[in-house]
């Protein structure tokens, strides 16, 4: 820390420009804004586009080859930038994110125009970093940090000055140990942590106070979380929300990822109690298969999933479920895939996400024998994906003539439009005036599309922001 306020001193008031690119999922989104929270005091300020970037980074992941392949393609278009650049304006470039911890140095020998590799657990040392590579340009080898600190980041960010979203992500749990035989997770996350509740009561009212209405509560496995609360004690995720709940201003409150192994019964019970939490989530589930979900190591079955599913909605009748699904996972034959077909039917998901299964390099189901043949696993995911659209399709046009509560979170694209997000993360577009952002209104859906509905303000709600206007 020391050292990173004698590089502030060094150079004193000198802007240069931050571009932050961001692939994968929420928690990298929130790691992104932490990262720029950081930089902040080397003077850094984001920017648009890397073209007029002092530093680039690419904060990445490695859940599947896709996911790696496209950090290796923008790297080459970044590479190329930075050779092109004239005079005294030079550009680093640094890794961050599940790639970098799952192949270190080795983006360097792919990628040479890389200046910087750091892991997940390490940006609360990314100034350092910054201002050493900064300090030496090109002529050192780079820099590599990929360690799994015994400190924590989350103590050592900076608090941040700027403002929340209406809708924002607040990490509470990081890294698993599950350990799913197709998954890189654990390993380029590390061990299950949670924080403790103190510190993030805090960084909740912080969110609120700032802007925000709506916190999604993230972790790999957030409904592990288990953090230190006062007096020696642990708290649970619902615990948590508990709290949470009291914040004044706080009206949404949303959670993810979980795992089902993890919905105890405590939690399912805060779905019935605590009106802020949303009715609706996400609840991944692979499989419908009992032999795959047991040679995934996922530790539930299809009945255990089909229980928590059913004592969610018995506390929450309204409730919706979305799930995510591989397809082709070595061994699956035809009728362990139409099992996964017969679970969609049962359930009924509201929204899902579905992949082909993408063999990780280092993770067990990469090195087992009965691989699935592309072309069946393409024909697979057709099938799973046609169906889940029509759920989908099925679930947003049954929300036609309802009147939603919508928590308005921007313009919409077209003038007079303001766009919010149902209780089940539709997002709705309403003609409406933009002082609406940040309120919850209800609104009366008239359309439903394939991602989206729209619809009008209810009476009460347009006569009260008419008077406010
Ligand atoms: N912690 C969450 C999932 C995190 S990864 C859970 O336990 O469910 C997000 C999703 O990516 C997973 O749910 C899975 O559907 C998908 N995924 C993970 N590894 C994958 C792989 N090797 N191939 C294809 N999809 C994968
Ligand atoms: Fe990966 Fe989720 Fe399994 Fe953990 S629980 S190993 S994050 S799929
Ligand atoms: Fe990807 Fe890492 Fe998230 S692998 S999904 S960025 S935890």
């Amino acid at each position: 820390m020391a050292k990173q306020q004698s590089d502030v001193a060094e150079q004193p008031g000198i802007l240069k420009r931050l571009f932050i690119k961001t692939y994968g999922c929420q928690m990298n989104v929130y790691d992104s804004e932490r990262m720029a929270d950081v930089l902040e005091p080397l003077g850094y300020r984001e920017t648009e586009g890397p073209e007029d970037a002092d530093l680039v980074v690419l904060n990445t992941c490695h859940i599947r080859e896709k996911a790696a392949e496209k950090m290796y393609s923008e790297l080459g278009r970044l590479t190329a930038l930075k050779q092109a650049r004239i005079g005294d304006q030079k550009m680093l470039i640094a890794v961050a994110g599940c790639v970098a911890q799952a192949e270190g140095r080795e983006i360097m020998n792919r990628a040479p125009g890389v200046d910087i590799v750091i892991g997940p657990q390490s940006y609360h040392r990314l100034g350092e970093i910054v201002s050493r590579a900064a300090r030496y340009g090109s002529s050192k080898a780079g820099e590599v940090d990929t360690d799994f600190p015994a400190e924590s980041k989350f103590d050592h960010f900076p608090e941040t000055k700027r403002q929340s979203p209406v809708s924002a992500f607040l990490t509470i749990q990081e890294g698993c140990d599950k350990f799913c035989t197709f998954c890189v997770v654990p390993y380029t996350r590390g061990a299950e942590f949670s924080r403790p509740v103190g510190h993030i009561v805090a960084e909740a009212e912080r969110l609120v106070a700032h802007g925000a209405r709506e916190i999604t509560l993230l972790g790999q496995n957030v409904n592990a979380y288990h953090g230190a609360a006062s007096g020696g004690a642990f708290a649970r995720l619902s615990d948590l929300m508990y709290t949470l709940s009291q914040i004044d201003g706080l009206i949404r409150i949303r959670y993810t990822t979980s795992h089902p192994r993890d919905m105890s019964d405590d939690l399912i019970g805060a779905h019935g109690e605590i009106d802020a939490l949303m009715p609706f989530v996400h609840l991944p589930v692979q499989s419908g298969s009992d032999s795959v979900l047991s040679a995934m190591n996922r530790r539930h079955d299809v009945a255990n999933y089909l229980d928590v599913v059913s004592r969610l909605r018995r506390v929450r009748p309204d409730l919706a479920i979305s799930g995510d699904f591989i397809v082709g996972f070595p061994g699956e034959r035809d009728q362990d895939f139409e099992e996964t077909l017969g679970l969609v039917g049962e359930v009924g998901f509201a929204q899902a996400f579905s992949f082909k299964f993408s063999p990780r390099p280092g993770t067990p189901a990469a090195e087992a024998a009965d691989q699935v043949p592309e072309a069946v696993k393409e024909e697979r995911l057709g099938r799973l994906q046609e169906l889940l659209k029509l759920q989908q399709r099925s679930f947003n046009g049954g929300c036609v003539g309802r009147a939603l509560p919508v928590l308005f979170e921007k313009e919409g694209r077209f003038e007079g439009q303001v766009v919010g997000r149902s209780p089940y993360l539709q997002p709705v577009h309403v003609a409406a005036d933009q002082s609406l952002v940040g309120s919850l209104v209800d609104v009366e859906i008239e359309a439903a599309m394939a991602n989206s509905l729209s619809g009008r303000l209810v009476r009460s709600a347009a006569l009260a922001a008419d008077t406010a206007a």
